[in-house]
């Protein structure tokens, strides 16, 4: 019995210690929390300057490339009036459309495009340092907290024979276009 004892003592902060490092949040629903957001982390030019290099990629435009004149041209051919409000343009040029309201919080934009997101999937219950960290470190699953790492497949949500251009996407070629990978070892730099 004494024994017994002694083992609960041992164990049981072993487990409530491994429940406190990364678990999921109890949020009524996942939410799109928008790009400002991932910015506040990833920045730094040492970690591979992710934002940087998504907010000079065609991506970041991808809402205000529906008011060109050129999206006017495709619009025209399938009757649309106001591509950046409508269903047939929108679903592929921002991040999550279709989804419900409360799907949403209250950073998230149109404005922004095809955000983060869009490939990583919506980052309510992953975006704080200690589920990140986890996740990059093999303590945690992305898919438990809503963390995609995109794959083709992730791309072809959007490139497709639906897009204007009708091109699925070249992989690995176009995923190397739009590269931002954290530097070899530079995970473990403290900023
Ligand atoms: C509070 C800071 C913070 C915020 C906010 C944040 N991240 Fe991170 N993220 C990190 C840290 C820390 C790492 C681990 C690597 C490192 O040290 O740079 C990481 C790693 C990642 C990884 C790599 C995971 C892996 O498997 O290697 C992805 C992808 C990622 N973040 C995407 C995002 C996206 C998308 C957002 C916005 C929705 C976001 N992050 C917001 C801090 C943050
Ligand atoms: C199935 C997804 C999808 C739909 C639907 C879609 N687009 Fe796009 N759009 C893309 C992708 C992907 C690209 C990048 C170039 C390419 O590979 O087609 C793009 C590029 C563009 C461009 C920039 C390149 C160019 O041809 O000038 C414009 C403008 C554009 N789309 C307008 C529109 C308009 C207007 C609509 C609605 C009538 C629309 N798109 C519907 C996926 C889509
Ligand atoms: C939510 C829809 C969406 C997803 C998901 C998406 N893209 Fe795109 N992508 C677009 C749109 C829309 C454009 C065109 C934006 C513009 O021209 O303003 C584009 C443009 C591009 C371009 C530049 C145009 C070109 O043809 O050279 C590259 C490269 C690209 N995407 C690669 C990728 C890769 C790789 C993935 C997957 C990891 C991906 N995209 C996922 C919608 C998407
Ligand atoms: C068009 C799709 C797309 C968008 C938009 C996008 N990413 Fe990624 N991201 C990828 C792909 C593809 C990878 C590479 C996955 C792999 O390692 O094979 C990746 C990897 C990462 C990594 C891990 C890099 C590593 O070395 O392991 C981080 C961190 C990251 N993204 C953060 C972000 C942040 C922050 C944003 C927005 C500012 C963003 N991503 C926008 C597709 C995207």
């Amino acid at each position: 019995m004494k024994k017994r004892g002694w083992l609960i003592v041992l164990v049981v902060p072993l487990l409530v210690g491994a429940a406190i490092s990364a678990e999921v949040p109890e949020h009524p629903v996942r939410q799109f929390v928008g790009v400002t957001k991932c910015k506040k982390c990833h920045t730094s030019a040492k970690k591979g300057g992710q934002f940087k290099v998504w907010s000079e990629s065609r991506h970041a435009h991808a809402f205000e490339v529906l008011a060109s004149d050129s999206a006017q041209a495709i619009a025209g051919r399938k009757g649309v009036k106001d591509p950046q409000r409508a269903q047939e343009c929108l679903q592929c040029h921002v991040t999550g459309y279709g989804e419900p309201a409360d799907h949403f919080a209250a950073t998230w934009s149109d404005s922004q495009g095809v955000g983060c997101e869009s490939c990583h999937g919506a980052g309510s219950d992953y975006w704080n340092k200690t589920v990140m960290q986890d996740i990059r470190f093999g303590k945690a699953t992305p898919e438990k907290f809503g963390l995609t790492i995109p794959t083709k497949e992730t791309c072809a949500k959007c490139h497709n024979e639906k897009s204007p251009s009708g091109r699925f996407v070249d992989w690995p070629a176009d995923s190397a276009k739009i590269s931002h990978k954290i530097p070899k070892g530079a995970d473990k730099i403290e900023d």
